[in-house]
């Protein structure tokens, strides 16, 4: 691999994150200088997909209907996940198990037991792994990480972290994400992943205890979904007349301690009418405080609480100055915002650096890390089944 500075990248699923990753190998040397650069050398899809037609428009050189073939393929260097959560494991653990570096979609896996498994796989096997924890790469979450780091809020009193979406009507059938033999969770893997792995990630702290937590599925019932979904969430699915069972959570919230003192509360939530991708955070210290809202994912909210009272305030920072703001030189002139897509650029240069033994902008989840954000999903899953208060000490 290192030889001729080039990494054979084979990409498993092309649904929406096959989207997303095609178009992230695709971009970053052409905006980045990475150590090492990716070659786009198998996209596997289902057969019903036409992934022939998928690769020619996302530049991959070969299509594949056999994983398992793939994940063998001793020309390949990478193997990046992006099928639904109960095929990382099979998929993460037969690359591992061939040698190969892998980056795998978030969650780490559909349940705990999964993610221990894949954690110890990759350590046993000895390759570099990932998982795709995009939002700690936009500009205005590194950025609040460095600030955190630099003392710049002082001691962390409160988090309060939610992530807010409304596409889940009733009309939405049953894909993989209701599903919970294939999804493990609803709101709750889907979206406190996400803000669970954002808050270990800004604060550098880790959540000690689950102190209660509420799981709630609102729409009990759904039209069975007829044919294929690849490439969205809801737009698009068609369900039959025939109902089917929902078997993961509406919305997942739950309330936690942090290492450093600090209170916690997180909110999941696929119906929260008028929120459309709210992931966001507010985090208060003794100096400063923190707020970030996605759907403005360019801007992150500082208050400097040691500066004159006269002028204390919240200042919003839009995070659009490449020499100071992480990743933003190497995309446009500054004062250009940047969208959704990029941060998966973003990774896609730092499993580069990683993987060429340098270090990434700021740390990227391996498989031992994403495996501590899921013992927190779990222990708040029990919370909210056993109505009882959790120690992390005791969820293993
Ligand atoms: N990082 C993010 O912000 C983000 C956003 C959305 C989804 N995700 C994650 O990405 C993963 C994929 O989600 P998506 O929205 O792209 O799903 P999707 O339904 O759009 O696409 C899934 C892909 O996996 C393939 N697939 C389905 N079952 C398979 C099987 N048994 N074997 C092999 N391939 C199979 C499908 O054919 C499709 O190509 C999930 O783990 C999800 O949680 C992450």
């Amino acid at each position: 691999m290192a030889k001729d500075k080039t990494v054979n990248v084979a990409l498993i699923g092309q649904g929406f994150m096959g989207r997303t990753h095609s178009n992230a190998w695709g971009q970053v040397s052409k905006f980045f200088k990475p150590p090492l650069a990716p070659v786009m050398h198998t996209l596997f899809g289902q057969e019903e997909e036409n992934p022939r037609a998928f690769a020619d428009n996302w530049g991959w050189q070969r299509a594949s209907t056999d994983w398992q073939a793939t994940v063998k393929d001793p020309a390949v260097d990478l193997i990046d996940v992006a099928t639904p959560n109960y095929m990382h494991a099979p998929v993460a653990k037969a690359a591992v198990a061939a040698g190969k570096h892998c980056s795998c979609e978030k969650p780490i896996a559909g349940t705990l037991a999964e993610a221990r498994e894949m954690a110890e796989a990759a350590k046993k096997a000895g390759v570099k792994t990932f998982v795709w924890y995009n939002y700690r790469r936009c500009p205005a979450v590194a950025l609040a990480h460095q600030l955190v780091r630099q003392g710049r809020i002082g001691q962390i009193r409160h988090v309060r972290a939610s992530y807010l979406q409304d596409w889940a009507g009733p009309d939405v059938p049953l894909a993989w994400r209701f599903d919970k033999k294939l999804a493990g969770s609803g709101a709750h893997g889907d979206l406190n992943a996400h803000i669970v792995d954002m808050m270990r990630f800004v604060t550098g702290e880790e959540v000690t205890e689950i102190c209660g937590a509420i799981a709630e599925t609102f729409i009990k019932e759904r039209n069975l979904m007829t044919g294929t979904v690849a490439g969205g969430i809801a737009a698009g699915l068609k369900g039959a007349a025939k109902k089917g069972k929902v078997t993961v959570d509406d919305a997942v919230l739950f309330l936690a301690r942090f290492s450093g003192g600090a209170v916690a509360s997180f909110e999941a939530a696929r119906q929260a009418t008028g929120n459309q991708n709210r992931n966001g955070f507010e985090i208060n210290g003794t100096k400063g405080a923190l707020k970030f809202d996605f759907e403005r994912m360019n801007e992150l909210n500082f208050y400097d609480a040691t500066a004159d009272r006269a002028v204390q305030g919240w200042t919003n920072i839009v995070c659009t100055h490449g020499a100071d703001h992480p990743y933003v030189a190497n995309w446009w002139p500054d004062a250009h915002i940047i969208g959704y897509e990029h941060g998966f650029v973003n990774e896609a240069f730092d499993i580069l650096n990683v993987l060429a033994g340098q270090k990434p902008v700021v740390p990227i989840p391996d498989f031992a890390d994403a495996y501590e954000t899921q013992r927190v999903l779990e222990a708040a899953l029990i919370a909210a089944e056993e109505k009882r208060w959790i120690k992390m000490a005791d969820v293993k």
